[in-house]
């Protein structure tokens, strides 16, 4: 099976690299000879002499894509616009393909993978979410019996690193991220980190395995972490939360639920563990109830890893003719739920709301008559001193819905004093 290899970067060169120092093992595990025989790359003199015998190395991406010589094109560049046209051309020339690329995935998943169906290829991508995670083939393949009911995941190593160092070190928001960049964590523009967008691009093609929908990112609700102010992870700790964020995608009586944002999470989870750069997801299932998976969700050799997998997946079928639709998104065509799927923007749960109070008689009697109209009840409350004639007040209701919550949140301000803050976070629950 000859591989052609788009892009030359931290991953490429970690899977050419890692494949050649595990050559033996691999060759051991596979049932046709993977062979590398072309990399194309925007500067090749980085891959000069780091390449393995045979494979030759040029400028000219479309020329690999139309290659004869290449049966499975792994496409690592990372460039969204470039990587659509020359993966769908791969597949039009019947090429299998292999990519770790989320962004592609998530915006333009539906298209390569309607084509890959067309043309019976196959388009993989197991580093595509949470590297050391092998989530996609434990959805498509072990939990592949099961109606799911929610996948949760901590999804950015960027984010949590973040969150960790405000909850664990006191750290700020900027500094906690320049030493994510730092330690190389971080991209060079952070943006799709913490913005929460990164997440999404992962948990859109989650969704879609776990629960047959289309890849459809513009269904997912984004919040990220920019915004969160440090006293909230403080309390939060004191009410026995963290703050972390949180992509999940739950099917509510009302309709499936696909978002990221930061919520509460209680520290007795095993998600509340998940700390530093790691990833973590826990997936409920009827059959097989709970699991959680955790590792790494970056790094260039813990990328090959998951490349590597499904390139001895990809030389273990043989290169046979598989029914793609049922194999790529793990249901067959016609099977998804495209068309009886409703999406909804609310969810019931429990929420954190801080509210900052003036010191004045009667605020206090103000805001409870609030929440009692809203027919919200209390699970806890934190009254804390404040400075400046300022108190804040954390409640932590029990089960509402988030549609009641935002109608009674105007009333909620005014009650508060005007001008205050009102923070409001999820709390993650036992789904
Ligand atoms: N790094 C990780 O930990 C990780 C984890 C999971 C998934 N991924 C995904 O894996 C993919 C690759 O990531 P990476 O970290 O290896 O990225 P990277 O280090 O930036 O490498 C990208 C490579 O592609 C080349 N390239 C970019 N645009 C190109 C274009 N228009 N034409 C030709 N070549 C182009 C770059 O060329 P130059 O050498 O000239 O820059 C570079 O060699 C991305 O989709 C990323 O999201 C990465």
């Amino acid at each position: 099976m000859r591989i052609g290899v788009l892009g030359f970067g931290n991953v490429a060169a970690a899977t050419i690299e890692r494949f050649m120092a595990n050559h033996e093992l691999i060759h051991a595990k596979t049932r046709t000879a993977i062979q590398f025989v072309r990399v194309a790359t925007r500067t090749p003199a980085r891959a000069e002499g780091r390449l393995p015998e045979g494979c030759v190395v040029s400028s000219d991406c479309w020329g690999l894509v139309d290659d004869p010589q290449v049966d499975v094109v792994l496409e690592l560049t990372g460039d969204v616009p470039l990587s659509r046209q020359l993966v769908l051309r791969a597949l039009f020339n019947r090429k299998h393909v292999v990519t770790a690329n989320k962004a592609l995935l998530a915006k333009h998943g539906e298209e390569i993978m309607a084509l890959a169906e067309e043309v019976g290829r196959n388009v993989l991508f197991e580093g595509a979410v949470a590297v050391s995670i092998p989530i996609i083939k434990t959805l498509r393949e072990s939990a592949a019996a099961n109606n799911i009911s929610s996948i949760t995941g901590i999804l950015n190593g960027t984010s949590n690193y973040v969150l960790s160092q405000m909850s664990e070190h006191d750290a700020d928001f900027a500094g906690a991220l320049a030493e994510a960049q730092r330690k190389g964590y971080a991209e060079a523009d952070p943006t799709l980190d913490v913005s929460g967008e990164d997440a999404a691009h992962k948990l859109t093609l989650l969704a879609s395995l776990s629960f047959g929908v289309p890849i459809h990112f513009s269904s997912v609700q984004i919040k990220g972490i920019q915004d969160i102010d440090p006293v909230d992870i403080g309390f939060a700790k004191r009410l026995g939360y963290q703050i972390k964020l949180i992509a999940q995608a739950v099917m509510e009586p009302e309709g499936l639920n696909v978002g990221v944002q930061p919520m509460l999470v209680p520290m007795t989870s095993m998600l509340a563990q998940v700390s530093d750069s790691m990833n973590g997801i826990a997936l409920y299932g009827d059959l097989l109830g709970s699991a959680f998976l955790y590792g790494s969700g970056a790094g260039g050799r813990q990328t090959s890893s998951a490349v590597l997998a499904d390139l001895i997946e990809l030389a273990n079928l043989g290169g046979t003719r598989v029914e793609s639709g049922a194999y790529n998104m793990g249901f067959r065509h016609g099977h998804r739920k495209a068309e009886v799927v409703r999406y909804t923007r609310e969810r019931v749960g429990a929420f954190y709301i801080r509210l900052r109070l003036d010191d004045k008689a009667g605020v206090l009697a103000g805001v409870s008559a609030v929440l009692a109209q809203a027919g919200v009840s209390v699970n806890a409350l934190l009254q804390d001193e404040g400075q400046h004639e300022q108190s804040d007040m954390i409640v932590i209701t029990h089960d509402i819905n988030s549609g009641q919550l935002n109608k009674m949140l105007p009333a909620l301000s005014v009650a508060a004093g005007a001008g205050n803050s009102v923070a409001i976070y999820p709390v993650l629950g036992s789904h």
